[in-house]
């Protein structure tokens, strides 16, 4: 019989799902936005709730796009955005709006945790960072102790709509991975973690492998949505390992950056490799015995949507412009770090600067020093990654910001690395948890699964771009350095 695969990414701007059959072609696809709330300064928050309706639109979309291949799902994989916290009550219920992974409240629990425990970071794959999962628990504690002793679970994002798809309060290594709660080595949670921030260990979930069933969708569930009553359940993956798992970065070596609403540089493992001086991160990956290094950067698009949106443009069309008028480096330059940033500076005071402007200053060069602004980061990144011993040759791309070549062309002169382009790189996390949903259901092996889709092109560095870049990486380098002391007072 024919089988389909449904996948889900939780992301952060938006919940898209795709649906893909036996030969991995896109059946249907659907996305429907979703809105971050930003009631004080460095809180972002979502509702749990919110995710699930989205589930629900999504899936009602595909279901009528494509109805013949929606009757033969076999499978469901979860992707999600990494690091919320999910705080349910015993009876599944949200008690708060989900701290989200760019939430920078929990600076002080972070810098405590890891004066107090500075072993840990070798373990848990990363030095405390106010964005992850523990830290902000600790503030819980501390901030809203009725809401931390009335917590029953900790759930990552995704793993909420997997409760939702299967009443199983269940996890997978990559996600875990990203909590700061989690020995990365072992592939297990780390009690010596939970007892940092006090939360009793029968708090965590069930951890699966990405690759293996987590769970039987609901009968309630697969009935309304007319589905078979067999349906499983993926572990699935955290968004940037469900990226990997989508394009066949699961092998020694294979690298991609990601351009979403976030931005990393990534790079899959076959050992667990720690280097967590510059903020790399080294978590699980979504397959067993595998693991991954990245560099994670928390302003990617969004910066762009950011700007677009504050000089009232369409994104689109605010980006054709950027691309038919570019010539080669703007005057201006921008500092992206408008929610602050993680690698390599784990700063979350760090904010978003224009230097530069003049009174001629126009709206498309405005949006060019954004582009490129991001661009530069992945300088960092990469420089960040190589005292994690890592080279890098061909690089693939893949998030909604690979839509636009000149972008891409301008990472590529700031890396001065080939970046290679894929069919249907945009989907990466939610085609890369279909893929996890297939080699749980049918047992296949990654290797056949996970492969790298069809390279729709390469982005060459071209050279005067190369050395026009270098001078301007250096200039943006110094202006953090010297605005540093500044943003703490702001
Ligand atoms: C990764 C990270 C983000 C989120 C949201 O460390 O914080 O990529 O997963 O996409």
């Amino acid at each position: 019989m024919v089988e389909t695969y449904l996948g889900i990414d939780i992301g952060t701007s938006a919940v898209k799902a795709v649906l893909i059959g036996a030969d991995r072609a896109i059946l249907a696809e659907a996305e429907t936005p979703l809105w971050t709330s930003q009631p004080r300064p460095f809180w972002m928050e979502q509702d749990a709730i919110d995710w699930w309706l989205a589930v629900e639109t999504v899936t009602g979309m595909i279901a009528r796009a494509a109805p013949e291949s929606w009757r033969t799902v076999a499978g469901i994989g979860l992707s999600g955005q990494m690091h919320g916290a999910v705080m349910l009550d015993r009876d599944d219920q949200p008690l708060r709006p989900v701290m989200l992974w760019n939430d920078g409240r929990a600076e002080r629990e972070a810098a405590e945790l890891q004066s107090n425990h500075p072993d840990l970071a070798e373990v848990l794959g990363v030095p405390a960072m106010p964005g992850f999962t523990a830290p902000k628990l600790l503030w819980s504690a501390r901030h809203e102790p009725d809401i931390f002793a009335a917590t029953d679970v900790v759930l990552s994002p995704k793993d909420y709509v997997r409760l939702r798809l299967t009443g199983t309060r269940a996890s997978e290594m990559s996600d875990a991975a990203g909590t700061w709660l989690f020995d990365q080595a072992a592939r297990g949670w780390s009690r010596a973690a939970a007892d940092a921030i006090g939360l009793p260990f029968d708090k965590l979930p069930l951890l699966t492998e990405g690759s293996d069933v987590s769970g039987l969708l609901r009968f309630s569930v697969a009935e309304r949505w007319g589905l078979r009553p067999d349906v499983i359940v993926a572990g699935g993956a955290g968004d940037c390992p469900a990226g990997g798992v989508g394009i066949g970065a699961i092998d020694e070596g294979d690298t991609f950056l990601s351009l979403g609403t976030s931005a990393q540089l990534f790079r899959a493992s076959r050992q667990y490799r720690p280097r967590p001086e510059r903020m790399v991160h080294a978590f699980c990956h979504a397959l067993p015995g595998r693991w991954f290094q990245m560099a994670a950067m928390l302003n990617g698009a969004s910066a762009f949507a950011w700007v677009a949106g504050i000089l009232g443009r369409d994104i689109r069309t605010l980006s054709m412009d950027v691309e038919s008028r570019y010539s080669g480096p703007s005057d201006l330059l921008f500092l992206p770090y408008l929610t602050g940033e993680r690698t390599p500076y784990n700063d979350p005071y760090a904010k978003g600067v224009f230097f530069g402007l003049t009174s001629h200053t126009t709206s498309e060069a405005m949006a060019q020093a954004v582009m490129e602004g991001v661009a530069f980061i992945f300088a960092d990144a990469k420089d960040a990654m190589a005292v994690a011993d890592t080279s890098f040759d061909g690089i693939g791309i893949i998030g909604g910001g690979s839509r636009s070549v000149l972008w891409a062309r301008i990472i590529a002169a700031v890396l001065d690395r080939p970046l290679i382009r894929f069919a249907g790189g945009e989907k990466g996390p939610a085609f890369g948890a279909a893929a996890l949903a297939r080699m749980a259901k049918t047992g296949e092996p990654p290797e056949a699964v996970a492969i790298t889709p069809p390279i729709t092109g390469v982005v060459e560095p071209e050279p005067r771009l190369v050395d026009a870049y270098r001078p301007r990486v250096e200039a943006f380098r110094r202006l953090y350095a010297a605005l540093k002391p500044e943003f703490g007072r702001l």
